[in-house]
């Protein structure tokens, strides 16, 4: 068991909690996806443990690719704004596209990347998020399935982080308020 540090003020959504979530999740997923060729996009870094346990949970035969991603301004053009670190391999042309995120705050970053991978002709392109703030939307986007709604904390914990601490944790724990607003 990994230990609680006191950065940690509470756990708010227990393994226990993501496992079941996601086989309902992941069953959704099955019915949509039943008999087609699917290309499932893990957005790096914060996805990779959901995208792990999310395709696992799944009967769909998915080929995986990874980008890096990271949004600037706001995601209210047409193009919107992202810029590009690491790639997909694979042409999507013509391909059912699900995109992974591990969580949708002010929703620039899915606004911007489903655009920029619509111009690439994917027969259909879906998102799946394990956590949804829909309190800070800016962008005018909403995810095709959701794990969890919460509310506007500042969650860590089962691939979130923070400076790059606490990706490890199993569970989805809230930072201590201590810890960055000194
Ligand atoms: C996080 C998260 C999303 C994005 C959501 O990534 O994984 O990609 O921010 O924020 P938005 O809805 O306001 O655009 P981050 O840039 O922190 O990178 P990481 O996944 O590597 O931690």
């Amino acid at each position: 068991m990994k230990t609680q540090t006191n950065e940690i003020e509470r756990e708010l959504i227990s393994a226990e909690q993501i496992a079941k979530r996601i086989k309902e999740v992941a069953a959704e997923l099955d019915a949509y996806y039943d008999g087609k060729e699917l290309i499932a996009i893990c957005v790096l870094k914060g996805s990779i443990i959901f995208f792990a346990d999310l395709l696992r949970a799944m009967h769909t035969p998915v080929s995986m690719e990874f980008m890096k991603v990271s949004s600037y301004g706001s995601g209210t053009t047409s193009s919107g704004k992202l810029s590009v670190a690491l790639d997909i391999l694979s042409n999507i042309e013509g391909k059912y596209v699900l995109i992974v995120e591990d969580i949708i705050d002010s929703g620039n970053t899915m606004y911007g990347l489903m655009n920029m991978l619509r111009t690439r002709n994917p027969a259909d392109i879906r998102m799946v998020t394990l956590l949804d703030k829909p309190s800070r939307r800016t962008a005018d986007i909403s995810p095709d399935y959701t794990c969890f709604e919460i509310e506007d904390e500042f969650v860590i914990g089962y691939g979130l982080d923070y400076a790059e601490k606490y990706r490890d944790l199993p569970y989805v724990g809230v930072l201590s308020r201590s810890v960055y607003e000194n």
